[in-house]
């Protein structure tokens, strides 16, 4: 299936960008900026979200994993660091089992290894039928709620602004098929004691989706990793706090260049 991808820059370090849902390649524009004098960046849109065409057949979230392995292969990427937010997270953590020969570095926003308990499926049961019955902008206006922190929700309207832009380009069934791929999900937290490369963990300080908690739990697993706490940010923390987050993220990577 061919990904919409943009791929910039000249340097032997490549960083592959996987925004969380219900996202796009835009989220991490500001990132790419900021690392491309340093390295090659990958920026896709996955399957369904952006101009990417959605996966033709009912896809589980393995089928998320599968884009990104064609993707490193028919860019010619032979391994990369993979900066992932939240469901860009996970799909960063099953590519890392999956083929860990590929994965030069981690970068793990607003994430968690675990899979769903049967109450996040059911919450996930219950998106997906409040996108059909109610439509996108009223399932939205809930998600907004829950992904932003309250800083932003209080503080920062153009980066609300920003946010509800990039989720309201989506079609509606691209929601629901993600929401019922992520429910699908295998659990990663048995490997990361297997991961041998450098890892920086990012959480925002607010986010209740995926809290600090989740991210402390993975930094004590992962030998070596880096676990910074992003200020006044909810889930998004590269979009609510991007200067926090830029520079721990360049005092990663510059570590690797
Ligand atoms: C995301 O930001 O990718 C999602 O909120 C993750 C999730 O719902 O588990």
């Amino acid at each position: 299936m061919a990904l919409h991808v943009v791929d910039q820059g000249r340097s032997s370090l490549a960083i592959v960008f996987i925004h969380g849902f219900p996202l796009t390649h835009a989220a991490w524009r500001d990132q790419a900026d900021l690392l491309r004098p340093i390295a090659r960046t990958l920026l896709y849109d996955q399957a369904g979200f952006g101009e990417s065409p959605g996966h033709p057949f009912p896809a589980t979230f393995e089928s998320y994993v599968d884009d990104l392995e064609h993707l490193l292969r028919d860019r010619e990427v032979p391994r990369a660091v993979l900066c992932g937010l939240s469901m860009g997270g996970y799909v960063a953590l099953r590519a890392t089992e999956r083929f860990p020969e590929r994965v030069a570095g981690l970068v793990l926003c607003d994430t968690r290894s675990e899979a769903d308990s049967d109450e996040a499926k059911l919450k996930r049961h219950a998106g997906i039928l409040k996108i059909e019955k109610d439509g996108l902008s009223s399932y939205l206006d809930g998600f907004e709620q829950s992904v932003l922190g309250p800083t932003t929700l209080q503080t920062r309207p153009d980066v609300r602004r920003r946010a509800r832009a990039l989720m309201d380009r989506n079609p509606p069934a691209s929601l629901q098929r993600a929401l019922a791929a992520m429910a699908s999900r295998t659990d990663t937290t048995a490997s990361l004691a297997a991961i041998r490369v450098p890892a920086l963990l990012l959480v925002g300080e607010e986010d209740s989706v995926t809290p600090v908690a989740a991210a402390r739990a993975m930094h004590e697993r992962i030998s070596g990793s880096r676990l910074e706490t992003i200020p006044r940010a909810g889930h998004f923390s590269n979009l609510e706090n991007p200067d926090a987050f830029n520079q721990a993220l360049r005092s990663f990577v510059a570590g690797l260049s």
